[in-house]
C-alpha cells in the first residue's frame, strides 16, 4: 500500500474540513462484481458532518461509498452550534424526516451557554430515536487489556437525564429533572429483548440506580423484570450502575445485552469504546419507529484533531455500513464492513489512537484497495 502522506502536506486544515475534499490517488473506479443500478433504486440520506473531525469523516464515507458503487445521494445539511435560533436543527430534522435516515458526525454543544439546546439531544428527541444500540466487540488485530468483549448496548435514548430541564428555584439551589416513561422504558425493553432474541443473544441485564433513584430507576427496573417474562428463554438480571462499571473492567465477559437509561448508557459506552480501542472504532445506530440516524458509539467532536489527517475514520466508515444494512444494501454494507474490519485486524494500519502511525487518509486507502481487490 503506498501512504498518501505527501496529499496531507497539501491540504490546509480548511480544505481537509471541506466536504469532498478526499481525492483517491491509486484506485479506479472499475468494480465489475458491484449490482447493477436498478430503476428507483437509489437512496437519499441526509448528511449531518458535525463539527470538528465530523467534515473529513465525511470525506471518506463519500470517497468509499463511491468505490463500492453504494447507490446512494448525499442531501448535505450543516448544523451550526452557536445559533439561538434553531432553524439549522429544524431543517436538518425535516431532511431525515424526508429521507428517512442519515449519518451524522457529532455537533458541538457550549457547556458555558444553558439557554442553548444540545442539538444532538434535540434531534433524537424530535426524531424519537428512543435506543441508542452499540455492538461492543473486541477486535483481534487491536491489543487491549482484555480480549474477546461481545456487548450490546441499548441505550435510552430520549429521555432520562437528558430531559434538559434545569433551573434555579432560589439562589444557589439548582434542579435538573430527571424523566422517566412507563410508555418509553417499556418499548426499549421490548426492542432489547426481541433483538437479543433475534440475534442468538443469552442474556439481558438491567443497569440501575434504584437504590437512590427509588422511583424513577425503580421503575425502569420494574418494567424490564415484566418485558422479560415474555422471553423465558432470555437469561435476566439487573446491575446497579456503580458495580457495573467495576465488573465491567474486571470481567466484562459476564455481559452480553445490557439496557441502560441515557446517562448511564453513554458513560457506559465511553468505557466499553476504551476498552476495546477506543473513541475511532465503533458505530451506533439512533432507532426510532420511523427514522434512524447513524454515527461513531462515542459521538466526539475530536476538535484538537481536527484537519490534521490523524483520526481514526473507522468508527464513521461502520457507521455508513450500519446505514447500508438499515437500507438493506446488504452486498455494499458487507464489503465496506470488511475491508474495515481486514484494514484494523489484519493489515494492523492503525492511526495513533491505536498506537499505530498511518494517517486517516493510510486508512481509508488501504479500505479502498480491499474494496477495489473484492470488486474488480
Ligand atoms: P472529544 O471530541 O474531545 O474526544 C475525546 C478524545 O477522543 C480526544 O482525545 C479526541 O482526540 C479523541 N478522539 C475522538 N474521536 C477520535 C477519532 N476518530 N480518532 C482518534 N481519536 C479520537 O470529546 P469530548 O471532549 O468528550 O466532547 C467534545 C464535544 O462533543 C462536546 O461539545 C460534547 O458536548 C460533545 N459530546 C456529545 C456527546 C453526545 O452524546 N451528544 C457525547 C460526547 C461528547
Amino acid at each position: 500500500m503506498k501512504p498518501l502522506t505527501g496529499m496531507v502536506r497539501q491540504a490546509s486544515a480548511a480544505n481537509m474540513a471541506a466536504m469532498g475534499s478526499y481525492q483517491s490517488r491509486s484506485v479506479s473506479l472499475t468494480a465489475a462484481n458491484i449490482p447493477m443500478a436498478r430503476y428507483g433504486g437509489r437512496h437519499t440520506v441526509t448528511m449531518m458532518p458535525g463539527d470538528g473531525i465530523g467534515p473529513e469523516m465525511m470525506s471518506y464515507v463519500k470517497e468509499v461509498y463511491k468505490h463500492a458503487g453504494a447507490p446512494v445521494d448525499f442531501e448535505l445539511v450543516t448544523l451550526d452550534p452557536n445559533t439561538d435560533n434553531y432553524d439549522d436543527l429544524y431543517n436538518a430534522i425535516a431532511s431525515v424526516k424526508r429521507n428517512g435516515c442519515g449519518i451524522k458526525g457529532n455537533i458541538e454543544t457550549q457547556m458555558n451557554r444553558p439557554d442553548i439546546k444540545s442539538r444532538n439531544v434535540e434531534m433524537r428527541n424530535e426524531l424519537d430515536l428512543y435506543v441508542n444500540r452499540i455492538h461492543c466487540q473486541s477486535q483481534s488485530g487491536i491489543k487491549t487489556r482484555h480480549d474477546d468483549i461481545d456487548v450490546v448496548i441499548m441505550r435510552q435514548n430520549t429521555e432520562g437525564e437528558y430531559a434538559m430541564l434545569e433551573h434555579e428555584s432560589v439562589g444557589g439551589v439548582v434542579e435538573s429533572l430527571k424523566i422517566i416513561t412507563e410508555e418509553s422504558t417499556e418499548r426499549l425493553c421490548r426492542y432489547s429483548f426481541e433483538w437479543a432474541r433475534a440475534n442468538g443473544r443469552k442474556k439481558v441485564t438491567l443497569v440501575h440506580k434504584a437504590n437512590i433513584m427509588k422511583i424513577t430507576d425503580g421503575m425502569f427496573m420494574q418494567v424490564a423484570k415484566r418485558v422479560s417474562q415474555d422471553y423465558p428463554e432470555l437469561e435476566h438480571d439487573n446491575m446497579i450502575i456503580d458495580n457495573c462499571c467495576m465488573q465491567l473492567v474486571s470481567n466484562p465477559w459476564q455481559f452480553d445485552v445490557m439496557i441502560l437509561t441515557n446517562l448511564y448508557g453513554t458513560i457506559v459506552t465511553n468505557l466499553i469504546c476504551g476498552l476495546i480501542g477506543g473513541p475511532g472504532v465503533i458505530s451506533g445506530a439512533n432507532v426510532g419507529p420511523r427514522y434512524a440516524v447513524f454515527e461513531p458509539a462515542t459521538r466526539n467532536t475530536g476538535n484538537s484533531l481536527a484537519g490534521m489527517n490523524k483520526a481514526n475514520p473507522c468508527a464513521m466508515l461502520n457507521a455508513s455500513a450500519d446505514l447500508l444494512d438499515h437500507l438493506n444494501l446488504d452486498y455494499h454494507a458487507k464489503l465496506i464492513r470488511d475491508a474495515v474490519h481486514t484494514t484494523v485486524n489484519v493489515d494492523k494500519i492503525h492511526t495513533e489512537d491505536l498506537h499505530g502511525q498511518a494517517t486517516s487518509i493510510d486508512v481509508v486507502q488501504n479500505v479502498l484497495n480491499h474494496i477495489k481487490a473484492a470488486t474488480k
